[in-house]
């Protein structure tokens, strides 16, 4: 069976395209999504998106992830920054976990340097836009053993 990789979107990840694009880029989230399917293909996964708001549907999707996932990638916007809940629930889960940020947090506010969900992470990506997202497939078929590592 093709293993399934679960992207989870925090927060205004929904406005992708028209939100600040100075700092996020043009890219759309339905668009990155789209990139990311075809790039799957390629690795031999598959990926389901998702993207919501509040907190606790981030917390819910996680907690049943391994149901029907086998690995993990969270932008979870500003919750990485204060949610406690969410890295609980991600230190839960025994799946690999990749977290993406559209933008480099290191170079911005003070308050986004810290995330919680790193905490969980096996690995972060950050500063490269939506690409990010493809990069961290292919870093999860490696670990999957759908491809060769590099
Ligand atoms: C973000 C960075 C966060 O600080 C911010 O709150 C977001 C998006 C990113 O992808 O760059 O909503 O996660």
């Amino acid at each position: 069976m093709t293993p399934t990789v679960l992207v989870l979107n925090g927060p205004n990840l929904n406005l992708l395209g028209t939100r600040e694009p100075e700092i996020y880029g043009r890219d759309t989230l339905k668009s990155i999504e789209a990139a990311c399917k075809k790039r799957a293909k390629g690795l031999g996964l598959k990926v389901a998106f998702r993207q919501s708001n509040n907190e606790g549907d981030l917390v819910d999707w996680v907690q049943q992830a391994s149901k029907k996932y086998q690995a993990l990638i969270v932008n979870a916007g500003a919750y990485t920054h204060t949610s406690v809940a969410l890295l609980d629930a991600l230190l839960a889960t025994d799946l690999p976990v990749v977290e993406v940020h559209l933008s480099n947090i290191h170079q911005r506010d003070e308050f986004r340097h810290h995330s919680y969900v790193s905490k969980a992470a096996d690995g972060v990506i950050c500063g490269l836009g939506g690409i990010g997202y493809e990069l961290a497939l292919e870093a999860l078929a490696c670990r999957l053993g759908t491809v060769e590592d590099a």
